[in-house]
């Protein structure tokens, strides 16, 4: 009986028709905005972690996650291109699966965005820490770190969390021009941190490989080449930023898969150059507990471990908040390390403001279907924004930010991600299935293959993370069912029998103009 309310496709469709924005943004466009919301935290801050769960064997960490994000970009431009409407993954298996699963997938997808924001601000904070240092301003570490590193609370992590949620609520979005130059500016510092690191590349800092083996020689803690992977899969998290803005787009059919498949690759071969030269440069061999084992990045073990190296003057990679800076500084170039630290800190806000973005999307679907209060939604009269849910998602992501290491932060986003894109991959085999003979502007080759290999790379990964990041999902799984049927079982257009959102329906909040190049004006298309 949970699985009766599909939203037909048709309907989905028309809808989007009638609500759809100017289609503005080509294919160049498209792998901007990709590029833009994927290169952040990810590798400007969690090269460190991965370094400390796989050794210098996070290369391949980097290609595993880079090879289940390439089959799930696959099955997403499928989606993508037959779909080209927004909430993405929500949107998708509401068509296919049904609401009970529709509604499971945006409710993981907030934390997807929502824990990605929190993380990215941390991963900020730690650039911005660095920085003063460097010179000379030491900032308290009580304010500094959160308590799992002997401080009380991450300070700059909430500020600029705040900041960025303020931003959004008066209505900031980037403009084409900004959001370029932030692209061009992590490119940039990336391209000077490959070209500095690669010629003084030590061939014996790559030994021994993988100090902790495939899985963590099997201690089942999300350690080990495999168990990096699925943290430094949050690095790629962000390309599917590009399929939420398919109705943005001028032919999704073609766009959106260069857009999702072109940005993927540029990130992929960017991360694994970054990664040769932070190993080959400095070394990346984890730092081991008090009595020899595998420590987690982000304990306190951990976190004692790493106080006493740089007490004794030898402080590893893995123990660096803002590695790549770290790197630089470390192979003599002080002032360019200063340099990346502040394209961290320029660039990473923009990352900040894109997944907090992509969350109060979500909302705005799922209102706009009837399952949550579109009271939730409200726009503020001036600001045209909506407020309510901003205010309320950023608070939540600052205090998130406050309190929680970015390593963990990222395995949490990373859970919700996972399973998204798990059901992303089912819902084309099954759509494959149901409706042979509609039409697919974009087929996923050999999809027989492709799916299954989605699906199971992301089953994989997410049974490689953590345990606490894994107990997440069912115990945020579990509160998301109380709220459906609490409301939105009762509240539901499709459960009502409506299908359509009426076109002057003045309670309906307007869909909001995402932050990204050459962002249309917002207005809504002549039906
Ligand atoms: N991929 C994005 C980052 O690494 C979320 O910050």
């Amino acid at each position: 009986m949970f699985l009766d309310r599909v939203k037909p496709l048709d309907a989905i469709l028309a809808t989007a028709e009638k609500h759809a924005l100017t289609r503005t943004l080509g294919a160049v466009q498209l792998t901007l905005l990709g590029v833009g919301a994927i290169i952040g935290t990810g590798i400007f801050v969690l090269t460190s972690e991965a370094a400390q769960k796989a050794g210098p064997g996070m290369m391949w960490s980097f290609v595993i996650a880079a090879c289940v994000c390439g089959v799930a970009a696959l099955c997403y431009s499928e989606l993508a291109s037959m779909v080209p409407v927004a909430g993405s993954a929500y949107t998708y298996t509401y068509a296919v699966m049904g609401e009970l699963l529709a509604w499971t997938v945006g409710w993981a997808l907030i934390l997807e965005y929502a824990v990605a924001a929190s993380a990215v601000s941390v991963g900020w904070s730690g650039y911005f820490v660095g920085l003063l240092a460097s010179w000379g301003v030491e900032l308290p570490k009580a304010l500094t770190v959160g308590p799992y590193a002997g401080g009380i609370v991450n300070l700059p992590a909430l500020i600029i969390a705040l900041l960025v949620t303020v931003l959004l609520m008066v209505g900031t979005t980037e403009s084409a021009r900004v959001n370029a130059v932030l692209v061009a500016i992590k490119v940039t510092a990336l391209t000077v941190f490959i070209a500095l690191t690669l010629p003084v590349l030590n061939g014996a800092e790559f030994e021994p490989f993988m100090p902790n083996g495939v899985f963590g020689n099997g201690n089942g803690a999300g350690l080990g080449v495999v168990g990096a992977a699925a943290s430094i899969f949050f690095a790629y998290v962000g390309f599917d930023a590009v399929s939420t803005a398919a109705e943005e787009t001028r032919n999704p059919q073609r766009n959106v898969p260069i857009g999702l498949i072109g940005s993927l690759a540029i990130c992929t071969v960017f991360y694994l150059l970054v990664a040769a030269g932070a190993i080959g440069a400095v070394g990346a061999q984890p730092v081991p507990g008090a009595d020899g084992s595998v420590i987690q990045p982000g304990t306190a073990e951990f976190a004692s471990q790493c106080q006493a190296m740089i007490a004794a003057g030898t402080e590893p990679l893995v123990c660096s908040h803002e590695a790549l800076a770290f790197v630089l500084r470390e192979i003599g170039w002080e002032r360019i390390g200063d340099l990346i630290g502040i394209a961290a800190f320029l660039a990473l806000p923009s990352v900040i403001l894109i997944m907090l973005f992509g969350q109060t999307r979500i909302f705005f679907v799922m209102a706009r279907d009837g399952l949550l209060p579109s009271k939730l939604a409200s726009i503020h009269p001036k600001w045209k924004t909506p407020h309510v849910v901003t205010m309320i998602t950023g608070v939540a992501v600052a205090i998130f930010a406050a309190f929680l290491p970015v390593g963990k932060l990222a395995d949490i986003s990373n859970s919700g991600t996972l399973f998204a894109f798990f059901m992303v991959a089912l819902a084309v085999l099954i759509l494959r299935r149901a409706q042979p003979d509609r039409p697919r502007p974009f087929r996923t080759p050999l999809v027989w293959l492709v799916a299954p290999l989605a699906m199971l790379g992301t089953l994989g990964l997410f049974f490689n993370l953590p345990l606490e990041a894994k107990m997440v999902l069912p115990v945020w799984g579990g509160l998301g069912l109380i709220v459906y049927f609490l409301y939105g079982r009762r509240n539901s257009h499709v459960g009502q029998g409506i299908t359509d959102v009426p076109e002057d329906d003045a309670d309906a909040p307007p869909v909001p103009v995402p932050p990204m190049p050459n962002a249309p004006t917002p207005g809504r298309k002549d039906a």
